[in-house]
């Protein structure tokens, strides 16, 4: 009720601007979301009262504090928009989540980061990673624009200047005819990039250099405001915002926070766990257990995987060490992948839905994103490293945010030749590091290869096609496998090895 509340007030506020986007907006909220606790409770066949309800910042702050190690923490929400909120500071004490400040709707960081994706020719919600993927080729050139588009606050608040912006009056279009005035035109949706030679497109880079920069700044003074409101030393972090793990990394780098915690599904799935984690804490009256893996999907069957092979006609192999076996491949410059374990939950692939390959040559990750993924030569891939091992590599290895991949550290000068596949051109590489909890399987295989005198290292990457679902069963993986140019995979204990 309260985000149609804000759907309606908003159109209201802005006619005679959106009546165009009146209908669709209440369509939308009116349709099915208005209804949606009676469908649940249909579908769960249980009374309507049975069900309890959350708003969605409490929801991501829920999802951050309650997963996270930390007795008492700050915690700091942010996204394109919940009911009616875009940015909220809370206070984390045990099983208490207290709301101490928030931004509303329209001045969100999330949706200024929209309207850029929008403007770079991406899809919204689906591209906001590759602008910051794109940020690192370009220069912040733009920040007096930015500045005009965001009026930051010296407290940490900030507006957007809305002129500039359309997603308050249509439905279709995130930013206004002025935002092309100051950025210039809009990219087009679907060319293809060429950052080396389109002085165009280094342009756009450039505008992406320049959103990551305020964004960073925005974030920054939220985080500095968090920790003043609240006294704590540990942060959490949630919302889509919070996926961005080079802010991240210049949380834990540059504000006073000694620890900072963000899990894998910071962004609106996460929503789904801090809803159950709230309803645990009311029946439990205690906290859930701090999150320490990121493996809670459903698994992967031998016998299942044994039958489809039979029905498919494919052979496979049952080595006795599969883990041996995967690492000789890599020494091989093969590209293989691990469909092995209980399915990962959030955006990121943490080894047991993972395409995998040797780190150390750029000409991997340009082969992988040609011929495998099919996407922006720009594109990086991350690396999974050995806990254990992530200090001689990494610098700022090893906090509570690299177990799930949310942040990002420089790889350590004198190992910047060994890692060019997973070397981002800014010196850094959104890193995984691996122990025998938070990814069972791919700390053996990172082993292993260590074992066969590589680095404790592996080019990790979703198993999933450009565009695709990510691979969640047997019947997918070997589906993938199937379709896509991979030299071999392991489906549970099953090696399946392409000849050639
Ligand atoms: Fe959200």
């Amino acid at each position: 009720m309260t985000r149609l509340e804000r759907v309606a007030l908003s159109c209201f506020d802005n006619f005679p601007h959106a009546w165009r986007q009146f209908p669709s907006a209440m369509r939308s909220q009116i349709g099915n979301k208005i209804w949606v606790l009676d469908a649940l409770a249909a579908m769960l066949e249980i009374p309507r009262t049975k069900i309890e309800h959350t708003d969605h910042h409490r929801s991501h702050a829920a999802s951050a504090f309650f997963a996270s190690p930390y007795e008492s923490a700050a915690v700091l929400t942010i996204d394109g928009m919940g009911e009616d909120v875009s940015s909220a500071i809370w206070h984390g004490r045990g099983t208490q989540l207290e709301c101490v400040r928030s931004i509303a709707y329209p001045h969100s960081i999330g949706l200024l980061y929209a309207a850029i994706t929008a403007w770079l020719g991406f899809e919204v919600n689906e591209g906001e990673y590759k602008v910051m993927g794109l940020a690192a080729f370009g220069k912040p050139r733009f920040k007096a624009e930015f500045s005009e588009l965001v009026r930051l606050q010296p407290n940490g608040e900030f507006e957007l200047e809305m002129s500039y912006f359309a997603f308050h009056t249509d439905s279709d279009i995130a930013f206004s005819s002025k935002m092309e005035k100051i950025l210039g035109p809009r990219r087009m949706r679907g060319k293809p990039w060429n950052l080396e030679n389109d002085i165009q497109d280094q342009h756009f880079a450039d505008v992406a250099a320049s959103l990551q920069w305020i964004t960073e700044e925005m974030i920054l003074r939220l985080a500095q405001q968090a920790q003043q409101a609240t006294g704590e030393d540990t942060l959490c972090l949630a919302g889509g915002v919070a996926l961005n793990c080079v802010a991240n990394a210049r949380i834990l780098r540059e504000t006073g926070f000694k620890q900072v915690f963000v899990q894998p599904a910071a962004g609106d799935a996460g929503g789904a766990l801090g809803a159950a984690m709230l309803g645990w804490i009311e029946l439990a009256g205690s906290r859930p257990q701090a999150m320490s893996t990121a493996a809670l999907g459903t698994g992967i069957s031998n016998d299942r995987a044994r039958e489809l092979c039979r029905s498919l006609d494919l052979t496979w192999e049952e080595p006795e060490d599969p883990f041996s076996s995967f690492a000789r491949l890599i020494a091989q410059e093969k590209v293989g992948a691990f469909a092995r374990g209980r399915f990962e939950w959030g955006p990121r692939a943490l080894g047991q839905r993972s395409i995998l390959a040797s780190p150390c040559d750029a000409g991997m990750r340009d082969r992988i994103n040609r011929v495998v993924k099919k996407r922006e030569l720009f594109r990086p891939f991350a690396p999974a490293v050995l806990r254990s091992r992530s200090n001689d590599w990494f610098y700022e290895h090893d906090n509570h945010m690299t177990p799930f991949m949310t942040t990002t550290a420089r790889i350590q000068a004198n190992r910047e030749s060994s890692l060019g596949a997973v070397r981002h051109v800014d010196g850094s590489a959104r890193v995984q590091t691996v122990d025998q909890r938070s990814a069972v399987d791919l700390n053996h295989a990172l082993e292993a290869v260590e074992a066969c005198g590589m680095p404790p290292v592996l080019l990790n990457t979703s198993l999933n096609g450009n565009g695709e679902p990510i691979v969640a069963s047997e019947a997918d993986a070997l589906a993938f496998y199937l379709s896509h140019p991979l030299d071999f995979m392991l489906v549970g204990d099953l090696l399946l090895t392409k000849r050639g």
